[in-house]
């Protein structure tokens, strides 16, 4: 049988080759960090590279105290729990990081998942039924994209962060789906019960900020409930790191929020839901990653209460972030780069205004990789056609000469490409 498997996945497998789509793995030698020891390709001879496409965005990856903190959890809870939370998988630890998850985003409750992915996966099947809807940005990550396929809820697509259309899809949803018998009309429309629109705080390929003020307003208007994922934006964006929702000022307005501690918050692994009372109640009850899978491990839970305290003790690193992102960004516009403005540490370096914008994005990437710059280029289907980019990502942990060396890199791979004059 196997045969006819092998046969039709070699196929595909050499489609994806053909498109110039094939991802390899480059393997790190070193600990996550701005300058790191790269095997790529595989078998090649490692080299030194600065790193400019991690989500290591405050450093914390390597940081000491969270080394630390990581370290005497494992000392005094152990390696593993061997089962899912509600069997014998809950201890102390986690009720502490949960605790403090919901007294950093002032909200209710929270509830551990063992990655953001599982927590937007395990979310609206939880809440919504066949007489609902959900409500959702084109761009959003596909883990909600995925969450919202397991519920039976309506689905409206709403155009990426256009309040218009997010407004017509409300509007939709609350006069009523047609339900149609064969080729007519059987019933007047039925208007949903519950709605959720669902976005992400910070979209991932672009760095601009979903747009809550408005949105938090149309959901009052419509009597919907906001969810807002913060994996790009947990512990940086906002005044005191809080995301998006600080970012917007609507902390508060928005019901559940959903982040990961696999980003900026150290980086391991982990995820977490927080929000209103019940909402977090009904997922300890219903969610079928909290209840299929195992419980975050006390290591994991250990350094991520460490990185909220790391937070609340100084603003250091965020600043430090915030300032790097500043001065990329304004360098790699005067070089003559198209960078869209923003503040956001994601710096996308646009290639929509050339005709070949997939080979720039695969050769440029590559030279700069040559030069030890370690990018990423982004092409079509990961964004749209004639969208290709370069996405660089900045992080705390970059020095001004890291910097310097990212932009003196470009500099001279712009100017081969043509790309800047
Ligand atoms: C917006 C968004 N949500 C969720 C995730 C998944 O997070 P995790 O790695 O914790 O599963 C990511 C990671 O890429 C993300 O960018």
């Amino acid at each position: 049988m196997y045969q006819r498997v092998k046969y039709d996945l070699s196929e595909e497998l050499r489609k994806i080759r053909e498109a110039g789509l094939f991802k390899e793995e480059r393997i790190i030698l070193t600990e996550q960090k701005a300058a790191i020891r790269v095997e790529y390709p595989a078998g090649g001879s490692p080299r030194e590279v600065l790193n400019f496409c991690s989500n290591n965005y405050l450093g914390l990856a390597n940081h000491p105290e969270i080394i630390e903190a990581a370290q005497t959890a494992l000392r005094r809870y152990g390696f593993g729990m061997a089962s899912v939370r509600f069997i014998s998988g809950t201890q102390d630890l986690h009720k502490a990081l949960e605790a403090r998850i919901s007294r950093f985003y002032e909200t209710d409750d929270s509830i551990l998942y063992s990655s953001c992915f599982d927590a937007n996966a395990g979310l609206f099947e939880s809440l919504l039924g066949a007489e609902d809807a959900v409500v959702t940005d084109a761009l959003n990550h596909a883990s909600i994209i995925d969450g919202i396929r397991l519920c039976k809820a309506k689905r409206y697509i709403f155009e990426h962060s256009d309040m218009q259309s997010l407004e017509a899809s409300l509007r939709g949803a609350r006069e009523g789906i047609d339900i149609w018998e064969g080729d007519s009309l059987s019933k007047e429309p039925v208007p949903v019960r519950n709605i959720i629109i669902a976005t992400d705080g910070v979209f991932s390929m672009d760095g601009d900020i979903a747009r809550l003020k408005e949105i938090t307003a149309l959901a009052d208007r419509y009597c919907a409930l906001v969810m807002v994922d913060e994996s790009h934006a947990t512990g940086f964006i906002g005044l005191k790191g809080r995301g998006a929702v600080e970012h917007n000022d609507v902390l508060g307005k928005v019901d559940i929020i959903t982040s990961t501690l696999g980003k900026a918050m150290g980086g391991a692994s982990g995820g977490f839901t927080t929000g209103r009372k019940e909402i977090i109640e009904i997922l300890r009850q219903n969610s079928r990653p909290y209840l299929f899978s195992n419980t975050l491990a006390p290591v994991i839970a250990g350094a991520g209460l460490a990185a909220f305290d790391l937070l609340e003790k100084s603003d250091n690193l965020r600043r430090q972030l915030l300032e790097n992102s500043a001065y990329f960004r304004h360098e790699m516009t005067a070089l003559g780069f198209d960078i869209v403005p923003g503040e956001h540490p994601i710096v996308p370096v646009h290639l929509r205004k050339f005709e070949n914008d997939v080979w720039l994005a695969q050769n440029i990437s590559r030279d700069l990789y040559d030069e030890g710059i370690y990018v990423i280029g982004f092409f079509y289907p990961v964004v749209p056609k004639g969208q290709s980019r370069i996405r660089v990502q900045m992080s705390a942990a970059h020095t001004r000469e890291h910097l310097d060396r990212a932009l003196a890199a470009f500099a001279k791979v712009g100017r081969r490409y043509k790309v800047i004059s």
